[in-house]
């Protein structure tokens, strides 16, 4: 029993090094996001962090194509367990987002730290496959201009 609670505990603490600990975003903002991100149907939406897959879940019934990267093993084997009825339209990995190069996609979901935002806005600035929309939920990138806001969610565009 002890060493299934190390276990859980390292898989939830780890991740810290790298990104944001897991805090699922609400229903309000996951239905914010896809209103003010305007895909369409066949469309690709990446999740950087995938959590439990609960935004995967949305975008596949919504008819959209779905990649989500996630660290923690848990979580990546939680969210592959939930997802199994929409094997077809959604991939998930168990990857650090950071030391990858980011596939293609139309729109990429985050809910990062503060702290991580100008470091994405880099990596988005190098993304091969613009244009893309980004949304990211609570916190803003610092010095760019927002597209469109809605609940707390904050839309950018990556132009080619
Ligand atoms: C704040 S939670 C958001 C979960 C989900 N995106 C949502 O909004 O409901 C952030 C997630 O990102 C994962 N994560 C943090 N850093 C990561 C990294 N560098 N690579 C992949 N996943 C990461 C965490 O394990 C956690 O599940």
């Amino acid at each position: 029993m002890i060493f299934i609670i190390l276990i859980l505990i390292f898989c939830f603490s780890f991740v810290l090094l790298f990104g944001p600990p897991y805090l699922p975003t609400m229903r309000k903002q996951i239905d914010s996001a896809f209103d003010i991100l305007e895909l369409k149907k066949g469309d690709t939406l990446l999740e950087l962090g995938s959590g439990d897959g609960k935004i995967l879940i949305s975008a596949a019934r919504k008819g959209y194509k779905a990649i989500g990267y996630e660290l923690n093993p848990i979580l990546f084997v939680v969210s592959i367990i939930r997802t199994l009825p929409y094997r077809k339209n959604i991939k998930i990995y168990c990857r650090n987002f950071w030391n990858i190069e980011l596939p293609q996609a139309d729109a990429i979901y985050t809910f990062l730290l503060k702290r991580q935002m100008e470091r994405l806005d880099s990596k988005l600035e190098k993304y091969s496959f613009r244009p893309v929309k980004l949304v990211s939920f609570a916190f803003k990138i610092p010095n760019k201009k927002i597209s469109k806001q809605k609940n707390g969610v904050f839309l950018y565009d990556y132009s080619k």
